[in-house]
């Protein structure tokens, strides 16, 4: 199949740009299309082909359920059938926005996007051309992000076209997305409230609103235990082609560390890439230096588009510094620990 692309002119109305986009979602068609997070790749939500559709494209197990993103309030009700107090509390204070809300599904949800779950996982994103998107389609939209299964999710239409090209009807290119890590996901279909996934919302922004949340235990580790409640939590689901080894430490110390196993793996002649979150690190160009930036905000933002670049560059090993875990840090270290084949604490 042919993918067409729908550039967006952000001088021109964006709820007249995103109506061919829409009319695919209506015939039952599949779409990329960008939220303030990652690309999501979105089809009807009541439509179980296109469903199907979705995961064939990603080439996605089918135990992996969706996200459903919404436009409106009204939207949201029509999925879910019990909405306990903290939910609408956290709504108020994030929506839209990078947190997703997992409740009790209505039956109105086919088990195709849940997995069979008997819960729905649903956000209402953040950005113009997602929120307008939906709404032409006039469906909610179940989204999982636009790469193919085991790869970095997609945060420029380039990316999804290098995975997806040919395997889905359009894209709608708006430009490199804005947060760079996905959502925050949050299970309040419990009775004890719980993050999945740390993403763009950070715990204690959540914790203001709604008191105590648990982390899910697999969160900052390299491998899964017992059962896995959030598929997405399956060991390698970030990770660039190269192997990667993550340095966690600060100043001095940490720098020493990484120039040391830069030397040492120049040695056995590998391609080797670097992605510096504290001070420059300066190499000639047998290595490929990319600085994320200082900032959690700035790494986030920057952190799959660096996965991939080393991916171009074919690198063999990625040598990648740690960040705090604090705030934003939580997701960065969770996709870098998820990602990484060694781990080093110095
Ligand atoms: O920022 C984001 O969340 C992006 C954009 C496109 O919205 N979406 C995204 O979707 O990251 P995806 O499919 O790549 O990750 C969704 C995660 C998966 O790990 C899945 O297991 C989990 O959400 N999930 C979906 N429904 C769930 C449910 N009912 N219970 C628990 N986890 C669920
Ligand atoms: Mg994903």
């Amino acid at each position: 199949m042919k993918t067409i692309v729908f550039h967006i002119d952000q001088g021109k109305s964006i709820y007249d740009q995103v109506q061919d986009a829409a009319s695919i979602i209506k015939s039952g068609g599949i779409v990329a299309f960008p939220t303030e997070t990652v690309y999501g790749l979105g089809g009807n939500t009541f439509n179980e082909k296109a469903i199907k559709s979705i995961f064939q494209a990603k080439q996605r197990p089918a135990d992996d359920p969706l996200i459903v993103h919404v436009s409106s309030r009204d939207m949201f009700s029509d999925l879910v059938s019990r909405v306990p107090e903290s939910a609408v509390k956290l709504m108020d204070a994030f929506w839209p926005g990078p947190l997703t809300i997992v409740l009790e599904k209505s039956g109105k949800v086919p088990g195709t996007v849940t997995a069979g779950l008997p819960t729905v996982a649903v956000r209402m994103p953040d950005l113009d051309i997602a929120l307008e998107f939906i709404r032409a389609a006039g469906v909610p939209i179940a989204a999982p992000s636009a790469n193919l299964f085991e790869r970095p999710s997609p945060t420029r239409a380039e990316h999804v076209l290098l995975d997806l090209d040919g395997r889905i009807d359009g894209l709608i290119d708006g430009g490199k997305t804005t947060i760079g890590v996905e959502s925050t996901i949050v299970d309040l279909s419990r009775d004890k409230q719980v993050i999945l996934r740390p993403g763009g919302i950070p715990r204690d922004f959540i914790e203001h609103v709604i008191g105590k949340v648990g982390l899910h235990e697999s969160i900052l580790k390299k491998q899964t235990s017992g059962k896995i409640t959030s598929p997405g939590m399956h060991s390698k689901h970030y990770a660039p082609d190269a192997r990667l080894v993550l340095v966690k430490g600060h100043g001095r110390a940490l720098a020493d560390r990484v120039n040391q196993l830069i030397d040492a793996k120049l040695k056995s002649v590998e391609r080797i890439g670097v992605l510096v979150t504290h001070e420059p690190i300066e190499r000639d160009d047998s290595v490929v230096v990319i600085n994320l930036g200082t900032s959690a905000e700035s790494i986030a933002k920057n952190l799959f588009d660096a996965f991939r670049k080393m991916n171009e560059k074919r690198v063999d090993t990625i040598i990648a510094e740690g960040t705090p875990e604090s705030g934003l840090g939580l997701a960065i270290m969770n996709r870098l620990v998820k990602a990484a084949t060694e781990i080093i604490t110095v």
